[in-house]
C-alpha cells in the first residue's frame, strides 16, 4: 500500500482536479480510512492531496477555451465586462452600475458555494491568449438531480460561438460528472440569443412565464428551457 503512496506521479494526480483523476483519488480514499494515522509523511501528503482533491473547483477545456475557477485577479475584468449595461440589462443577477468591490466579494463565494455542493462557477478564457471574456455556472444544485445553467459573455466577444462552446461542455460536466438527470435553463423572452445558445446545446424549449420577472422596474416573460441526462446520452457528437 505505501508503495502507492510513495508513487510521485500518483500523489501529483491526487493534486490535479481534473475529473478523471476523481476515480483515484476515491479508491485512495477508501485505502486510507483502513490506516491508523501515522507519520508516514506519504499518508499525510496522500490525505492532503485527498483533501484539496475533493474542494478545488475543476477546469474544463474546450477546442478555444479553457472554463477555470475564477481568482481575484479576475475581478477587474469581470467589472469591466460584466458592468457593460448591454450584459446586465438581459440577466437576472447581475446590478448595474457594477460597483467596486462587488467582483471579489463574488468571486470570494464560490469555493464555500462548491464545498456546499450548492454552485459550480467557471470563469471562460480564451485558451490561445488566456484572456478572460465571460462566466458561466451551474446553479442550485440539487444532488442527484439537477441544476440551472447561468452565463454572460462580454460584448467585444459576442457571436462567436464562445457561449455554446462553455455551455455544451458544462452541460457535459452536469451529467457526465455530477451525474445530474436534469438541467435547465431560462432567458428573458426579448433575449433570443440566449434561446439559440440553449437549443444549440440540445435543450427544449418547455414553455413561457408571463411577467415572471422584475427588470429595471418592469415585469418581463421569460422562455424556460431544459435538458435531460437521457436526451443528453442520444445526442450526436454530445456538444
Ligand atoms: C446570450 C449570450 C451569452 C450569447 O453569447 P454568445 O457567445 O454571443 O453566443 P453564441 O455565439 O454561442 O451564440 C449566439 C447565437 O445567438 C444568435 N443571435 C445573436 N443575436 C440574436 C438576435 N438578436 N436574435 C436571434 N438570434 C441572435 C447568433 O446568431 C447565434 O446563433 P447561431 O449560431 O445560430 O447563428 C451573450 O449575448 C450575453 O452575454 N448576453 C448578455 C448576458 C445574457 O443575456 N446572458 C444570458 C442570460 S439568460
Amino acid at each position: 500500500m505505501n508503495m502507492v503512496f510513495a508513487d510521485t506521479s500518483f500523489y501529483l494526480a491526487l493534486l490535479n482536479p481534473r475529473d478523471e483523476w476523481n476515480v483515484q483519488a476515491q479508491e485512495a480514499h477508501r485505502m486510507v480510512e483502513d490506516i491508523p494515522l501515522t507519520s508516514a509523511p506519504q499518508v499525510t501528503i496522500c490525505l492532503y492531496g485527498i483533501q484539496n482533491i475533493m474542494t478545488i473547483l475543476p477546469t474544463l477545456e474546450t477546442k478555444r477555451l479553457v472554463l477555470r475557477p475564477f481568482s481575484l485577479s479576475d475581478a477587474k475584468d469581470v467589472q469591466r465586462l460584466a458592468g457593460d449595461w448591454a450584459v446586465a440589462d438581459t440577466t437576472a443577477r447581475i446590478p448595474h452600475p457594477y460597483e467596486d468591490g462587488l467582483a471579489e466579494e463574488w468571486i470570494s463565494c464560490h469555493e464555500a458555494e462548491f464545498r456546499k455542493g450548492k454552485c459550480v462557477n467557471f470563469a471562460i478564457a480564451l485558451k490561445s491568449e488566456g484572456a478572460f471574456i465571460g462566466a458561466i455556472a451551474l446553479m442550485d444544485i440539487a444532488k442527484d438531480h439537477k441544476a440551472e445553467l447561468g452565463y454572460w459573455i462580454g460584448k467585444p466577444y459576442w457571436n462567436m460561438g464562445y457561449c455554446t462552446e462553455a455551455a455544451g461542455n458544462v452541460v457535459r460536466y452536469a451529467f457526465e460528472t455530477l451525474q445530474l438527470k436534469r438541467v435547465t435553463s431560462h432567458h428573458l423572452s426579448r433575449n433570443p440569443a440566449s434561446g439559440r445558445v440553449m437549443q444549440k446545446v440540445g435543450m427544449s424549449h418547455e414553455g413561457t412565464r408571463r411577467a415572471e420577472m422584475l427588470k429595471w422596474g418592469k415585469l418581463e416573460d421569460v422562455e424556460l428551457y431544459g435538458i435531460l441526462a437521457s436526451d443528453w446520452a442520444e445526442r450526436p457528437g454530445k456538444t
